[in-house]
Order: C-alpha cells, then sequence, then structure tokens
C-alpha cells in the first residue's frame, strides 16, 4: 500500500517538475489606495503536504524584501507589509497573495516560491501602478541632491523615487527633460525626445541618456519622482486677494484641507485632467500652475505643470492650491 502510494507520488512528482520549470510571468495593473491580488497556483497538489509559501519582493536595487511567509497554520508578514497582506487560501491550490491599501512603494516584481520538498514552483507577478513621473529640483536649484536627499525630496512631494521602467513608461508618452536625475536603482539619467546639442548631443537618437551608478552620498542631481492617483480632492482656492505663502498654509486650514503637494499637482494635472491657468503656491514653496488644454497664455505648446519658480515667501502674488485627505 505504501509503496503504491510512493509510487504514485513519484509520477505525481514528475509530470509536475515539467510544469514547475515553465515559470509564468503576469502583470497587475491597479491604483494607489486599491485592494489586490497577486496570483499564484500549485495545480495538481493538495495541501497535505504541507506546502511552505514564502513571497518576496524584488526590489530594483536587486535586493529582496520579505512580504509573506506561510507554513501550515503558521503566517507571518514583514516590515512595510505587516496587516496589510495575506493569503487568499481559495483552495488547497491556491497561494495567491492579498494586499490591502496599495502604497507607492508596493509597485514593482512579487515573486511566489511554493515548496512542497518533492518540487519547487515559483511565479513572479509584476505590479504596476497607474500614475506619473516628474521632475524634481529644490529651492536651492539644479544638482542639489544626493541619493537621499533625493528620496527625502520626493516623499515630501507625496511620491517615491521613480523606477527606470517607470520613467522609460514617460519617455513614451513625452516627456523630454534635460536635466539628470536620480533613478531607485541608483543610476543617474534623463528622458530625451527631440534630440538636441546641450541635451546628449542634436545628432544621437531619442531616449534615455544614462549616467549610469553613481556614488550616492557624494554625487548630486535632481531626482525623478513617481506619484499615483489621488483618494483626496485636489483643488485651487478661491479667494478675495493675492496671497504670500503663510497665508496660503492658512488659507487651505481654513478650509479643512492642507496646501498641496507637488506630487499632487501632477497626479490631479495627469490622471485627473485638472486645468487651471492660476499660479499658486504649494507646500514646498513653489508657485506652479496645471495645464492640460494648452491655449494662448497658459503654457500654449504642449500640456504641463509649469513652474513660475520659487520666489520669495513674502510676496502676496500668487494663489494656493489646496489638497483634502480622504476621511
Ligand atoms: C480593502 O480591504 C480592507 C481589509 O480587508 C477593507 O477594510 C477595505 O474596505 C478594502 N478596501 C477596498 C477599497 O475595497
Amino acid at each position: 500500500m505504501i509503496t503504491l502510494f510512493s509510487l504514485a507520488m513519484f509520477f505525481f512528482a514528475s509530470s509536475l517538475h515539467v510544469e514547475a520549470q515553465d515559470d509564468e510571468r503576469i502583470k497587475v495593473y491597479a491604483n494607489r489606495g486599491d485592494n489586490i491580488t497577486l496570483p499564484c497556483r500549485l495545480e495538481g497538489l493538495s495541501n497535505l503536504f504541507g506546502n511552505r509559501i514564502k513571497w518576496t519582493k524584488l526590489e530594483d536595487d536587486s535586493t529582496e524584501t520579505d512580504v509573506l511567509m506561510s507554513m501550515g497554520f503558521h503566517k507571518k508578514s514583514y516590515g512595510n507589509f505587516e496587516d496589510r497582506v495575506y493569503l487568499l487560501e481559495a483552495d488547497g491550490n491556491d497561494a495567491t497573495l492579498v494586499i490591502t491599501n496599495l502604497d507607492l512603494k508596493d509597485y514593482g516584481t512579487y515573486r511566489c516560491e511554493v515548496i512542497n520538498g518533492l518540487t519547487d514552483k515559483m511565479v513572479e507577478v509584476d505590479l504596476e501602478l497607474q500614475g506619473v513621473v516628474f521632475p524634481y529640483s529644490p529651492r536651492l536649484g539644479r544638482y542639489n541632491f544626493n541619493f537621499q536627499n533625493a528620496e527625502a525630496a520626493c516623499l515630501e512631494q507625496d511620491a517615491v523615487v521613480a523606477s527606470f521602467e517607470q520613467l522609460y513608461e514617460e519617455w513614451r508618452n513625452g516627456l523630454d527633460w534635460c536635466n539628470a536625475g536620480w533613478l531607485n536603482d541608483g543610476t543617474v539619467q534623463y528622458p530625451i525626445t527631440k534630440p538636441r546639442e546641450p541635451c546628449g548631443g542634436a545628432r544621437t537618437s531619442a531616449g534615455l541618456r544614462n549616467y549610469g551608478r553613481r556614488d550616492k552620498s557624494n554625487s548630486r542631481y535632481d531626482v525623478f519622482c513617481f506619484t499615483a492617483s489621488l483618494k483626496g480632492l485636489f483643488y485651487y482656492l478661491i479667494q478675495p486677494k493675492k496671497l504670500d505663502y503663510e497665508e496660503a498654509v492658512n488659507a487651505c486650514e481654513r478650509d479643512g484641507a492642507e496646501i498641496a503637494k507637488v506630487g499632487h499637482m501632477y497626479a490631479a494635472w495627469k490622471l485627473h485632467g485638472y486645468d487651471r491657468c492660476d499660479a499658486g503656491w504649494l507646500a514646498d514653496g513653489s508657485v506652479r500652475y496645471p495645464i492640460s488644454r494648452p491655449r494662448k497664455n497658459c503654457s500654449p505648446t504642449e500640456a504641463a505643470v509649469r513652474l513660475v519658480g520659487f520666489p520669495d515667501k513674502k510676496q502676496k502674488l500668487y494663489g494656493v492650491y489646496c489638497y483634502k485627505p480622504q476621511p
């Protein structure tokens, strides 16, 4: 009886092995705040074997982050994923992962490994967020961020440092920017759609210009940030007169909101078609306006978020954009 059973298992296992070698790759598209499932199934084996299931995230700098580990009834989630992930366990073959309340940092490639002693199976799933990439430099001017500063600067704009794939996608959508910025893999690049002399040469082809990996502490550049769709409300606050920076901050607060961040404006502009031809203060002290329908006196040549600059904070010359997070 035992022999027969082992023999059956042997055949079972050999036929499965082929399947285990043919690793699949799946793409999942999502919005910030969504609950999503990353599929992973081990067909043909019941959970009687006490499968070990391990979900990891493959980061762009080639490190791995633990997401969730499961062995029978014992389950553990890690770090930023703690209490935010669980296994769907629709049936005995299901190792599908659920991530709740998707965050900007959740973007990337996930690996599901099922280990049952006889055969291992691995599935990779790419999780892509709908979003927008924007170049960022601070009040001090261009090329002032080492990598750490760049990460902090994006975070302050409700964004994260963009990946190569995200910048590439934005370049394909027409982003042309002649200042180099950090990406999350530690490289420094910039996207050119209209080749010209000061931007890597007029005779080179369009594409991402790549300076390669740079010293994260000592090299200084701008940064490309990535942000995704908003859950809250972005708006221009109608006011009887123009404001200085402090008045702008207070005006949003009185309206039950906060002064908007640069990432909020880009998300509203790119993902929600926001258009307003009034220059307004943002939280970082910059003054900008978002144009999605180019017209005379309002970014006539292209849809863009226009930067007026980082004016003296005492100047009473501008309006203000506010952001009201969803309750
Ligand atoms: C996501 O899942 C959580 C926890 O299961 C639930 O509380 C929340 O309402 C869900 N959100 C959405 C947008 O479905």
